[in-house]
Formats: structure tokens, sequence, C-alpha cells
């Protein structure tokens, strides 16, 4: 199965699903690493490792769909099974999101429904909050918004501000992308309603 991975910065959630891809015995292949950014320093590292890259500017683009169609037919030369879209930092059109319907996963560093967008991290802070999470979902048209994937839990600490607590959410971020990833690719979800509902070994 052909995995694609947009990304728009640092792309260390695209780093640690490549590394586990190589590590262990994906039934799939990284296929491309596609940027919106050129600055982006994730594509050095996915080049390194012999994937392809691409980079759709939407900044060459006079709007979203224009943007969105270029992208589509970047992603679609490499005919995915999965789009995988790891900080990538575009709002995507709804018949992008309706294109990749069922085949398109996003990962957002907090527990969804709660706090969808921007500055996450400080506003759970200011909230209060006494844990905070990551969730990996569906994209559906509504930004942070799909059938939820899996979902983990860190603690916020005293002391912390939103640089030590994304550090913390990231890191448990690395761990639960590639693992969603691999449940897609292994067949392992179930899609009901929804909800989805994971089913190991399942096939
Ligand atoms: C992650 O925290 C991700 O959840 C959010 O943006 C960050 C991207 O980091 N959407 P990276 O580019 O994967 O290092």
């Amino acid at each position: 199965k052909n995995v694609v991975i947009l990304i728009s910065g640092r792309g260390s959630n695209m780093e640690a699903i490549v590394h586990a891809c190589q590590r262990e015995s994906w039934p799939g292949r990284i296929a491309a690493v596609i940027s919106n950014r050129p600055e982006a320093a994730g594509l050095a590292f996915a080049a390194a490792q012999g994937i392809a890259t691409a980079v759709v500017d939407h900044k060459a683009y006079a709007g979203r769909e224009p943007f969105d169609a270029a992208l589509r037919e970047a992603i679609d030369a490499h005919a995915p099974d999965l789009v995988v879209l790891a900080g990538f930092m575009r709002i995507l059109t709804p018949a992008f999101t309706a294109h990749y319907s069922g085949r398109l996963l996003n990962i957002h560093p907090s527990l969804l429904p709660a706090f969808p967008g921007l500055h996450t991290h400080e506003r759970a802070l200011e909230a209060g909050c006494q844990v905070a999470g990551a969730t990996v979902h569906l994209v559906t048209a509504e930004l942070d918004h799909g059938p939820i994937v899996a979902q983990a839990v860190v603690p916020v600490l005293p002391g912390d501000d939103a640089q030590r607590l994304a550090a913390r959410v990231l890191a448990l971020e690395h761990q639960m992308y590639p693992q969603a990833v691999r449940w897609f690719l292994q067949d392992e979800l179930r899609i009901d309603g929804a909800r989805v509902v994971h089913q190991q070994g399942a096939a």
C-alpha cells in the first residue's frame, strides 16, 4: 500500500512514521512526502531516506481551490491508499477532503473535540486542564473534526508553559501516529458511524 505524507515544516511526525515503517514490517511504503512550503525542514530528511519529495507552494496559487487541485494531482501521482497530514498547516477544501474520504488521517495536539485549531497548548493551560494529549482522526470537511482513530493522554505538570506541554505531547504523537498508520495499513480500523473501532488482528 502507498502512503503519501503531507508536511509544512519540521516534519518530526513524518520522521517517526518513516522510521517505524522501516523498522517494523508494514504492509505498505511511504511513497512520497509533499510540502506546501519549499523550506520545510522535513523535505531534506525524506529525500535522504530515498523517498520521493515534492513541493506544491500555496503562494503560487490564486486560492484554495486551485491549490488543492494541484496538491491533489501531486498526491495522486503516487496512487495513495492513505494520505497522512503531519503538521500540514493548510485548511483543505471540502472537494479535497471528499476525494480522500476514509483514507485521509490527521494528528492534532489536543484531546478533540477540545481545542481544535491553533494555540491548543496555550488554551489548554488557560483552561486549567490537568491532562492534555493528542488525537489521530479521519479528516472530514470540518477542521479538526472527523471520526477519532486514537487518543492518548499526558499530564499537565506544575510549571508547564506551552512549550513544555507541547514537547510532552509531541513525544506522545511520535508513538501514536505511526501506530495508527500501521493499523490503517493492516486494515484493522472499522468505521461505525462517527466511531472508529480498532480490531486487532482483523484483516
Ligand atoms: C504537531 O504537534 C502536530 O500535531 C501539529 O503540528 C505539529 C507538527 O510537528 N499539527 P511536526 O512537523 O510533525 O514536527
